[in-house]
């Protein structure tokens, strides 16, 4: 089959690899109907993220059509059309009875991410993300492994074509799980640092929830305004303006700064001179400048809500400024799984038109072009969709 593979930083291409073959009686094969890149895959594709082998398969956002069925698995059938969830969980284990799926301890047999780790078991394994996250191949690919296929897979209604619910895999879910977090309610103020498909996503899922203003920052003029006219956003530009958090609290009530703040930008955040050396030298891991920036803009005993990717250490992490605001974090990978069928009734309701952000449908057999596209912020591309 064809998929879509890693070559080196900046170098993916779409080859031969051998077909997936049902490997635990609980696996399905899927044809794939449509998948799509993430930010997190810019992360890889920029060779930021640790133990990504030449060859390995991309992919964590994806659909399709159930192949073939291993022996055990009874959840869905040859023929069910599903959108299967990035994280990987088994659906019994300590934290999966919790809804926390992506901390899921049976999937990853790798290493897992986390530096001081000790004997804490590794979160779930993800779809085609490093062998830190389990190696498994991805789904920009005509065809993929599903494994613990009585849990992810999720069957969606014929009459919702593949774009409407595609974004249920991941940036959805990850934009309202942001929400969720940050408390946002109706007459809430939020900002949200970030305006690619993440902050996008958030943005619709605090505008249906009824915040009152909603304020984004990015770099990229286009993005910005397509978040205006789509969800109302109080538009802030970061090259234009030295200081959004100071803009933020200039115009929020009594100069305290909003309710919550949404980091959808993450380690890779463009950052101070300082930052970028350092993180270049691989003396740190990650730019604290996107974050400092939520820190600053929240109000006191407010919430910075982290869906943005962050790994290892950080420069500049002003605790004692989060300590004297008493602000609540809330972060990390989507527990994707518990938050799909509300997000299907809202899609269903017209509540929710996640499709609206794709600006780039192409063939999988150009999926390079797609990725190049996409890191480059070219062409206007707020989001590439992929079909094999
Ligand atoms: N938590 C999860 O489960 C989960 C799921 C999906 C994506 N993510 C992560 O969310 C983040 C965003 O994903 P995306 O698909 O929207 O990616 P993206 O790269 O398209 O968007 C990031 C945006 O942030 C902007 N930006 C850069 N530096 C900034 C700064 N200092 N201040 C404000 N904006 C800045 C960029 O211009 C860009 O528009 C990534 O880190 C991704 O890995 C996390
Ligand atoms: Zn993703
Ligand atoms: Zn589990």
């Amino acid at each position: 089959m064809r998929a879509l593979t890693y070559h080196g930083s900046h170098n993916v291409q779409v080859d031969t690899v051998d077909d997936p073959v049902i490997q635990q009686a609980d696996d399905i094969i899927l044809r794939v109907t449509a998948t799509a890149i993430c930010g997190s895959d810019l992360h890889l594709y920029r060779g930021k993220i640790p133990q990504v082998k030449h060859g390995d398969v991309f992919g964590h956002e994806f659909m399709g059509i159930v192949e073939e069925v291993g022996s055990a698995v009874t959840a869905v059938a040859k023929g069910d059309r599903v959108v299967v969830p990035f994280v990987i969980a088994c659906g019994s284990c300590f934290f999966c009875d919790m809804n926390l799926q992506a901390a899921c301890e049976t999937t990853n047999p790798g290493r897992g991410a986390i530096l001081n780790k000790k004997q804490i078991p590794s979160g779930a394994a993800l779809f085609g993300y490093s062998h830190l996250y389990g190696g498994l191949p991805g789904g920009q690919a005509e065809l993929v492994r599903v494994p613990k296929a009585n849990v992810g897979p999720f069957k969606v209604p014929d009459e919702l074509g593949d774009e409407r619910v595609l974004f249920l895999s991941d940036i959805l879910p990850t934009g309202y799980q942001a929400v969720i977090n940050a408390g946002v309610k109706p007459g809430s103020t939020v900002a949200i640092f970030g305006a690619g498909p993440v902050g996008l996503m958030a943005a619709a899922c605090a505008h249906m929830l009824g915040a009152d203003q909603i304020f984004m920052v990015d770099q990229h003029e286009y993005r910005l305004e397509y978040a205006r006219r789509t969800y109302g956003v109080i538009p802030i530009n970061f090259s234009e303006v030295d200081d959004p958090a100071e803009v933020i609290i200039e115009l929020s009530a009594g100069h305290r700064g909003v309710d919550c703040v949404i980091d959808a930008v993450g380690f890779e955040a463009k950052g101070s001179t300082t930052e970028t050396v350092l993180t270049t030298l691989k003396l740190e891991g990650s730019s604290g400048s996107a974050l400092r920036q939520c820190i600053a803009a929240v109000r006191r005993g407010g919430t910075v809500s982290v869906p943005g990717v962050y790994a290892g250490f950080i420069h500049g992490f002003l605790f004692g400024d989060a300590f004297d605001k008493g602000i609540t974090f809330k972060m990390g990978q989507t527990h994707v799984h518990g938050l799909l069928p509300t997000l299907l009734e809202h899609i269903q309701a017209g509540e929710l038109h996640p499709e609206i952000i794709i600006s780039h449908r192409m063939k999988l057999a150009d999926a390079a072009e797609g990725y190049k596209l996409f890191d480059k912020a070219d062409d206007e591309c707020r989001k590439v969709i992929l079909r094999p």
